[in-house]
């Protein structure tokens, strides 16, 4: 499963990259607004930062306005990723686009039907939301289940790209179900390294280590 990371802010995506451990990047309105920073800058900068795809999401709601955005959001760089949203117009320049050869990332995803018509406009990625529809008792999961059960039944190439992903039970929830990609938190990417028996095993070989007197270098 690819790990992308759901954030514009650039020292996270420096860090995590220079662990190599990501593998591309999703922005949204909410992320630019919260890094303070003009969008098409620092997308330009995130995508210098980091090879694989980098989602830039149009904020025009109509066809005609969100294929303007998007040509403008092309000329960023070659590894700019489209986000649209799940609207009927969303669908229909995510159709346009695709056709047009650029990777598209179909947003805001809450139902399997949406999933297959995003499928059927030749999305590169659908972004389920989880954490959302567990926020409102519904349980995320389950629609990852169901798209990975349509796409597999169709021979859908679209990758399915759980997203609002807010723990790393998520995370690994989201691989054993067959997710394709999983975009996190750079707080949930770190936590997912975290064990309190790796800790306490840590400090029980530096104590001992400490005891023999050595060094290796
Ligand atoms: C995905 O592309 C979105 O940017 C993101 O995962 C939304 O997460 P949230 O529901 O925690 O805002």
């Amino acid at each position: 499963m690819k790990f992308f990371v759901d954030t514009a802010d650039v020292n996270e995506i420096r860090e995590l990259n220079d662990y190599g451990l990501i593998d591309g990047v999703t922005t949204n309105p909410s992320l630019i607004m919260k890094s303070g920073r003009n969008i098409l800058e620092v997308t330009k900068e995130i995508c210098s930062i980091v090879e694989g795809p980098v989602s830039a999401e149009v904020t025009a709601l109509d066809y005609e306005g969100m294929m303007k955005e998007a040509a403008v959001l092309a000329q960023i760089a070659d590894n700019i990723c489209i986000k649209l949203p799940l609207t009927l117009d969303g669908l229909k320049a995510c159709k346009a686009l695709t056709d047009a050869g650029h990777q598209t990332n179909v947003t805001l995803c809450f139902s399997a039907n949406q999933a297959l018509l995003a499928a059927k406009a030749g999305a590169t990625f659908i972004s389920p939301f989880i954490g959302r529809l567990d926020d409102i008792g519904l349980d995320g999961l389950d629609l990852i289940t169901d798209i990975r059960t349509i796409y597999d039944n169709y021979g859908f190439e679209t990758e399915i790209l759980a997203a609002s992903i807010r723990t790393v039970n998520h995370v690994k929830d989201v691989a054993l179900l067959g997710a394709d990609v999983a975009t996190v938190p750079a707080s949930v990417i770190k936590a997912l390294a975290k064990h309190p028996l790796t800790d306490k095993g840590l400090d029980q070989f530096m104590a001992d280590w400490a005891k023999t007197g050595q060094k290796i270098v």
